[in-house]
């Protein structure tokens, strides 16, 4: 159900704008022209004014357009294993990045600025000839989005907690990511290297969070990890893909690509630079995309890591960075493939227009007398 505007009501039921606007202070509702109206308030109205109004189903083209491609179930027999997808996450400076560098045997960490991670990172990896796809989310306060947006995209979350820090606000953050996205969590007590640290303290600290580590007979594996010595590396790569062994993820490569925008940029000389997440389904070069309010058709794909590697085609559980959108789409929109880039811009250019309305009703409150009865 799509809500309405005053001047569309005003338009379809013939009574001046400036009377509905009237009637909504009254009830205490100052409005603009612009400003959505919910169920509620058109009823009232219309009662008000004494004119029938029949409220309908809104059909968003977006409905008609990508409907069939968007909600396609697959067919148990189209499915095929794909590799999990494994999200770090954490309060900043627990080692999140550290962890994942010595994982995948890169130097991430010395090349940030200031130690922080401002981006969200994802890899895939091979490992004794199995493919791991791996977020890196940012830990710092400021990034609540990124968090949940990697917490959204993923198969199991890896809960770094620092052994000398303990369960911070954002370790008790991510934990609720995690839980909401309904995702498996394994923890990587980091930092164990350090001396004097207190374990038990930790474990107690997750405890209180609802994680009740496996050795003091609850059912959250609690690997000790240390980034700096390589510690427990193994061991939790290990339960990570146990974990992911237990769930068989599964997805259909037999069809057009769907998944998730995790960030992207305006780059000089690229243009818009998008680093997506295909979760279902295959994405070519030359698919017609459509990702919130952005579009286009995929011209060049590249590896995340090694940004020289171009790809084809992408498959299930692989982050890539993709060029050919009109503009940079939101973070965390759903990206879906479409046959034809006219439904595409029609889908694309539908979510613009609703946007606006949004982001103009989103200023009902500061308006003025005259701008309440201009027109
Ligand atoms: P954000 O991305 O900012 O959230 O931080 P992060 O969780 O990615 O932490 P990062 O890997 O950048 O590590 C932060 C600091 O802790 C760095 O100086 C690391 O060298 C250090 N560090 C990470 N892991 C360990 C560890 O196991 N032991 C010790 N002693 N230091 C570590
Ligand atoms: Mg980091």
């Amino acid at each position: 159900q799509l809500p309405c505007t005053v001047r569309e009501f005003s338009e379809a039921a013939g009574v001046p704008a400036s009377q509905i606007l009237r009637i909504l202070m009254e009830e205490g509702v100052m409005a603009t022209m612009n400003a959505l109206i919910d169920d509620d308030l058109t009823e009232l109205i219309a009662a008000e004014l004494g004119v029938n109004v029949e409220l309908k189903e809104a059909v968003s083209v977006e409905d008609e357009l990508l409907a069939n491609i968007r909600d396609r179930q697959d067919d148990e027999s189209e499915l095929v294993p794909r590799p999990p997808v494994i999200t770090f996450l954490g309060h900043v400076d627990h080692g999140k990045t550290s962890l994942l560098d010595r994982i995948i045997e890169i130097d991430v960490v010395s090349g940030e600025s200031g130690g922080i991670t401002q981006h969200i990172r994802a890899y895939t990896i091979e490992k004794d000839g199995k493919k791991i796809s791996f977020v890196d989310t940012p830990g710092h306060e400021a990034f609540t989005e990124m968090r949940a947006r990697g917490a959204n995209v993923t198969d199991i979350a890896v809960l770094v907690v620092a052994a000398d820090d303990g369960v911070m606000p954002q370790t008790e953050e991510a934990i609720s990511h995690a839980r909401a996205a309904e995702v498996p969590i394994v923890v990587a007590l980091n930092k164990t290297d350090l001396p004097g640290v207190d374990l038990n303290r930790v474990m107690q600290g997750l405890s209180t969070n609802g994680l009740l580590p496996s050795e003091w007979g609850g059912d959250v594996e609690v690997v000790k990890t240390s980034a700096i010595t390589g510690d427990g590396l193994d061991t939790l790569l290990d339960t990570v893909l146990t974990v992911a062994e237990l769930h068989e993820y599964k997805a259909n490569p037999n069809r057009p690509a769907m998944g998730t925008c995790l960030e992207a940029q305006q780059e000089a000389g690229r243009g818009v630079v998008a680093k997506i997440i295909v979760q279902n389904g295959t994405l070519r070069v030359g698919d017609v995309i459509v990702c919130g309010d952005a579009y286009g058709r995929i011209k060049a794909m590249y590896d995340t890591l090694i940004p020289e590697q171009r790809y084809e085609e992408v498959g299930p559980s692989t982050p890539v960075n993709v060029t050919g959108f009109d503009m940079a789409p939101g973070a965390g929109e759903h990206f879906y493939v479409l046959d034809d880039i006219a439904d595409a811009r029609t889908i694309a250019e539908a979510r613009a227009e609703s946007n606006r309305k949004v982001t103009l009703s989103g200023g009902a409150q500061h308006v003025t007398l005259e701008t309440l009865f201009d027109r």
